[in-house]
């Protein structure tokens, strides 16, 4: 790519000779770039540098983007992105971008990096971002992200996808799979439903996500392949809405559980309905909700039985299915009232 001065820009995989010009890339952040990269002040010593120049040999990519003079000369690096492989089939994402060339070419790496990782059959990339780290948080969103599971609050883990440029579960499968739709991609059962060996993963919404596919009338990915939704603490809005209402059309049989609070707007269509408090019974309602939907595919009259019996399990363990206007009143009657609008309406309130 020309630039004015007569320089070239050139996107190319990382390689061994790279090693110094990463040296001195890393050299030139300011303080605050490297806290953002490294979590610390850390200056990482020229063990770090031959590592990041050999990711190829682990089974990662990396590739950086190169300032060369028009008439020769050495040319600078100014940035540089990589992935290194983990078990789950993803990759670790890592990018560092010098501060005079912010502004753009951070999205145009990660791009060309997503474009790499694909080619290799890598399906996502994830990453540990700072919640204080605007830039990168911004540039993830404009992609559309899921946010995995963790502990920190400071730190957000996101993932996003390569392929099919949204994000999407791990290829391996380890267990039932619980998509969490909430504005801040969270919930509290999180750990308590890891623990239970479920995977989670969480989506901040159509407000943030910049490529929501429900609200453009297509299905969600990640929504299609899970075997349960909550949705936890939705704003009132008309996106929020949409997205609510869009799910038994787009997807179909999927069981939605929705933890409703004061700001949240009214329960919609088959949605079952929580009120915030008792957490791990809820986590606990989940997992039966998500296991019928996972055995019971495609037998709705055993998932209607199997149905039932969760929640009145659900009801036994403190679990209020039922209005959050604090007149949910007895579920095991409001089950049974509506029993006979099928599978999906047993929960679902007056
Ligand atoms: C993160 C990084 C690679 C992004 O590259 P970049 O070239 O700066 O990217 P941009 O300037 O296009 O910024 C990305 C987005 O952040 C937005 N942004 C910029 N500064 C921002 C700020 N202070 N707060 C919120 N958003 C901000 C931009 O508007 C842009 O959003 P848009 O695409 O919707 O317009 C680069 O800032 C960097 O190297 N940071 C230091 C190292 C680092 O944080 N690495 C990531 C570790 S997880």
């Amino acid at each position: 790519m020309p630039l004015p001065g007569d320089r070239t820009l050139t996107i190319r995989l990382i390689g061994p000779a790279d090693v110094d010009g990463v040296e001195r890339l890393y050299a030139r952040l300011d303080d605050d770039s490297r806290y953002r990269r490294f979590f610390s002040l850390h200056r990482p010593d020229r063990d770090f540098f031959e590592r990041v120049v050999a990711v190829e040999a682990r089974g990662g990519a990396g590739i950086v983007a190169a300032v060369t003079p028009r008439r020769g000369g050495r040319a600078r690096l100014v940035g540089e992105a990589s992935y290194e492989p983990l078990a789950s089939g993803n990759g670790e994402l890592e990018i560092t971008v010098d501060a005079g060339w912010r502004g753009w070419l951070g999205p145009y790496l990660l791009d060309a990096l997503v474009e790499v990782a694909a080619s290799r059959g890598v399906p996502a990339l994830e990453a540990d971002i700072l919640m204080t780290n605007g830039p990168m948080l911004a540039l993830v969103r404009s992609r559309g992200y899921a946010v995995m599971p963790g502990q920190d609050w400071t730190v957000l883990r996101v993932s996003i996808g390569t392929e099919t440029r949204s994000p999407s579960w791990p290829s391996l499968r380890r267990g039932l799979r619980v998509l969490v739709e909430g504005p801040s991609g969270r919930w509290s059962g999180q750990e308590a439903a890891s623990e239970l060996g479920i995977d989670v993963l969480g989506c901040p919404g159509p407000t943030v996500n910049g490529r929501c596919p429900v609200l453009a009338g297509r299905p969600c990915p990640l929504a299609a392949a899970a075997d349960a939704i909550v949705i936890a603490h939705p704003p009132d809005s008309e996106a929020w809405q949409t997205l609510r209402s869009a799910h038994a059309e787009l997807h179909p049989g999927i069981p939605v559980c929705v933890v409703l609070d004061a700001r949240s707007a009214a329960p919609m269509g088959d949605e079952r309905v929580f009120r915030p408090e008792g957490r791990l019974d809820v986590v606990r309602f989940v997992e039966r909700l998500a296991r019928a939907h996972a055995d019971g595919v495609g037998d709705e009259d055993e998932d209607e039985d199997e149905d039932e019996d969760e929640v009145e399990d659900a009801g036994a363990s403190g679990v209020r299915v039922g209005r959050d206007d604090g007149e949910g009143g007895d579920e095991h009657a409001e089950r049974r009232r509506t029993r006979g609008g099928g599978r999906r309406t047993a929960a679902k309130p007056p």
